[in-house]
């Protein structure tokens, strides 16, 4: 199961992003904000995103503020959390393969819709590569 969430910052490339997996055939839950609301806080989308990504090792979460960054931040703070702010397809590819993040952080104000869509296609498409490096390197950066 995919979890997404916004602020007002992401909102409209939340909105994007849900009605391209509801197009694509793929399973989500949004977690809000589901209206526009100039006054929301970033964590507060955090919190249910961050519960649903835990229940399963498949599940992935979506998170977006103005920068990425506020929600990058907050979803850190959780353990088995992995979260990458993400500009780009190439992020999005390296994120999965060497990180094997499990959240996927945008900057809505930052980011074209067309390149946000593609990188959810590759983050949600890329497996992490299985190799003792990456896998130590994650566990010694989450202090597993
Ligand atoms: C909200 O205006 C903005 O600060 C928030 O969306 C985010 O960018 C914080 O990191």
């Amino acid at each position: 199961m995919i979890y997404l969430g916004c602020d007002h910052g992401g909102f409209a490339l939340k909105q994007a992003i849900c009605a391209y997996l509801q197009k694509q055939g793929v399973a989500f839950t949004d977690c809000g904000n589901t209206k526009y609301d100039a006054e929301d806080n970033f964590p507060d989308f955090v919190e249910p995103v961050v519960q649903g990504v835990l229940q399963d090792q498949d599940n992935r979460g979506i998170l977006i503020c103005g920068t990425g960054i506020g929600v990058s931040i907050a979803a850190n703070h959780h353990r088995g959390i992995r979260a990458a702010l993400v500009h780009n397809v190439d992020y999005a590819r390296l994120a999965r393969q060497h990180n094997n993040a499990n959240v996927l952080c945008l900057g809505g104000r930052f980011i074209e819709t067309n390149v946000a869509l593609s990188v959810v296609d590759t983050f949600l498409s890329t497996p992490m590569i299985n190799q003792t490096k990456y896998i130590n390197r994650m566990k010694a950066a989450c202090k597993e």
